[in-house]
């Protein structure tokens, strides 16, 4: 079989190009074309870095020419990412913020989930293997990290640096924490709006003495609403994790999580979903798993959306109990959930990784290789 260009070129106008209305062609998007016997190369430009992006447009060109033109041709696509010149939105303020390296927002869209809980055990596993970390608690409707991190009678201190003064971050296990909890009173029903939330956030990330940070995580308030727009908005969120259950109902509310990160006016990349809850184990019959929200739920979700997997945390009495008296699981060395908070941390550095090398790059992002990240190890 003899390829041409035209048809070829037939083909891939049947593919449209991403928001224009146009076709692949059209769009200028595809640079070349070169055809020699059942072979064709294909050069084509993007404007979207990511890898996900790549591997569909990749895949769309191959399954069309197989489709349209001839089922055995011998498809070569070079991508080439022209990644745009302006900054991406997520980073527009122009607010870079000295000293933070990566700022991980922790989201769900159902309440309840485990979106605290899983952010305090990822940050005492951070710190335990070497990074510098923050925890900014941002949940307005019920902070629960200085309750996680045994510190809710403590108050930052204000600290006097380059004539300024700065709100110290509270410290526990390795771990900054500030918390919208530590300027309410206690039982206070606070009522606020998308700005005001996103101001008192950005108090306490700008006028505070963090230091340097290789990691700042973010627990965000469960929804979706006028507070998480304000609040990705104004800070360069490097990217977000969206906590889980099995469970249909959380699932749905998980998947608007994911739709409003990815969303043109905030545009956050998402490093990958967390399944928490995925079954239940009896601590004294830890073979025993029971589905009790059904079984890989999130796990599904995350094939279906194209967005990582990050891994699956079971529900044990003891993730409960270690919450409650102020001292994250992953503490306890030599016991499988310290193995499994430290899979999953592993995964989600790796997606920061990931998302570092092939986004542009940003000041507020630094780490680019693994090796990068033991570079930074205390
Ligand atoms: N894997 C788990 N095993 C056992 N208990 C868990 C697990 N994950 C979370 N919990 C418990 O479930 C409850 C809710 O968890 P958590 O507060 O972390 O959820 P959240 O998503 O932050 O909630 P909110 O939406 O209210 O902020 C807490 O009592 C917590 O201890
Ligand atoms: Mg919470």
């Amino acid at each position: 079989m003899k390829l041409n260009k035209q048809d070829i070129l037939k083909a891939l106008e049947t593919i449209s190009a991403p928001g224009e209305g146009k076709n692949m062609v059209e769009s200028g998007a595809v640079k070349n074309v070169v055809t020699f016997a059942d072979e064709v190369i294909v050069d084509i430009t993007i404007n979207n870095p990511s890898l996900q992006a790549k591997k569909k447009t990749e895949v769309e060109i191959m399954k069309t020419i197989h489709d349209l033109v001839y089922e055995k041709a011998k498809i070569t696509v070079n991508v080439k990412v022209d990644a745009p010149t302006k900054p991406a939105p997520n980073v527009i303020k122009g607010k870079q913020i000295p000293g933070i390296q990566n700022i991980i927002a922790v989201a769900s869209g159902k309440g309840g989930v485990g979106k605290s809980t899983v952010t305090a055990n990822l940050a005492v596993t951070l710190s335990k293997m070497g990074f510098k970390v923050g925890v900014l608690d941002a949940d307005i409707y019920g902070p629960s990290v200085p309750m996680m991190f045994q510190v809710e009678n403590e108050k930052p201190l204000a600290v006097n640096i380059e004539g300024k003064s700065k709100m110290k971050p509270v410290e526990n296990y390795g771990v900054k924490i500030l918390s919208i909890g530590f300027f309410t009173q206690p039982n206070q029903a606070v009522v606020w709006r998308g700005p005001m939330a996103a101001k008192a956030l950005n108090q306490m990330i700008f006028d505070a003495h963090w230091g340097e940070l290789d990691f700042m995580l973010i627990d965000l308030p469960p929804g979706t609403g006028d507070i998480h727009l304000s609040i990705m908005q104004s800070l360069p969120i490097t990217g977000a994790v969206v906590v889980s259950t099995p469970q249909n109902v959380a699932l749905a509310d998980a998947k608007k999580g994911v739709a409003m990160f990815q969303q043109e006016s905030i545009n956050v990349p998402v490093l990958g979903i967390i399944e928490n809850m995925a079954y239940f184990t009896p601590e004294e019959l830890p073979e025993n798993k029971y589905y009790i929200f059904g079984r890989e739920g999130a796990k599904h979700l995350a094939e279906d959306l194209n967005v990582p997997f990050l891994g699956d945390i079971p529900l044990v009495q003891s993730i409960r109990e270690a919450g409650d008296v102020g001292r994250p699981a992953a503490l306890q060395t030599a016991t499988p959930l310290e193995e499994a908070f430290e899979t999953l941390t592993q995964q989600v550095v790796q997606e920061v990784v990931k998302r570092n090398t092939n986004l542009p790059p940003t000041e507020a992002i630094k780490i680019t290789t693994m090796a990068g990240c033991s570079a930074v190890k205390k």
